[in-house]
């Protein structure tokens, strides 16, 4: 495991980037398995800049979106197909067919679950995958639990998730109940992951999280067992 310790959120977001833009240069047909939340923002917005400075071309890319809350539409502005389309797929040259984010209002999410799966196997797996991490430890939407769940799956979020997303919210009431989330095996399965946490409230879990017990308590723990996994850590 690489380990970056950096000074602020500007040099994380520069340092995530420019990894990503390795790898989109050295391969331009990669597979990226992209994140939402907060923290991926100032990544976003630079690879932005690097494709409109002529830097990283990302017509061959395809994207793989690591969950969706259940029932919320791709035009509805809380969901993450809504906030991948806006934080980054519109200002970059990719070509919008080729993203991909599990569908949150499918009516059977198991089947969704294997259609997703299907999807990212077709691809030929996922060459990068951008993670944050929850304050519990999640990973996409994978949450404490007695096990490892190795599918793309639905899940009940923890409160203490519902309570941490609700600032996306008018209310906590809003934010929903249910999320579908790729699960262990393709993230796993990955060749390479970048995980970015930034902020004095994420040193604990990840302390926890990377130098710990690996544990289905503690998520992202796993990601100990990845051979190419690099944590750049801001503490600003
Ligand atoms: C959400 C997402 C996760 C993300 C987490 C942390 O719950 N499903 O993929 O890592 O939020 O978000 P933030 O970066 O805002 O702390």
């Amino acid at each position: 495991m690489k380990f970056i310790t950096v000074k602020s959120y500007d040099e994380l977001s520069k340092k995530a980037a420019n990894i990503i833009a390795a790898q989109v240069i050295l391969k331009p047909c990669s597979v990226l398995g992209l994140a939402t939340g907060s923290t991926p923002l100032g990544t976003y917005k630079k690879l932005a800049e690097y494709n409109k400075a002529g830097d990283v071309d990302f017509a061959d890319v395809t994207s793989v979106n690591l969950d969706e809350y259940q029932g919320l539409k791709g035009d509805n502005d809380q969901s993450y197909r809504y906030f991948m389309d806006n934080n980054l797929f519109k200002n970059i040259n990719i070509d919008i067919n080729k993203t991909f984010v599990p569908d949150g209002c499918a009516v059977d999410l198991a089947k969704e679950g294997q259609r997703y799966d299907e999807l990212i196997k077709n691809l030929g797996g996922i060459d990068l995958q951008l993670l944050g991490i929850g304050l519990d430890g999640h990973i996409g939407f994978n949450e404490p639990d007695e096990v490892f769940t190795k599918e793309t799956h639905e899940v009940e979020l923890d409160p203490s998730t519902i309570e941490a997303n609700a600032r996306f919210f008018a209310s906590k009431d809003e934010v929903p109940k249910k999320a579908i989330t790729m699960g262990m095996m393709s993230i796993m399965q990955a060749k390479k992951i970048l995980l970015i946490a930034n902020g004095k409230n994420k040193k604990d879990i990840v302390e926890k999280s990377f130098f710990g017990p690996i544990t289905p308590q503690i998520p992202a723990s796993i990601l100990q067992l990845h051979p190419d996994v690099t944590v750049v850590f801001s503490e600003e």
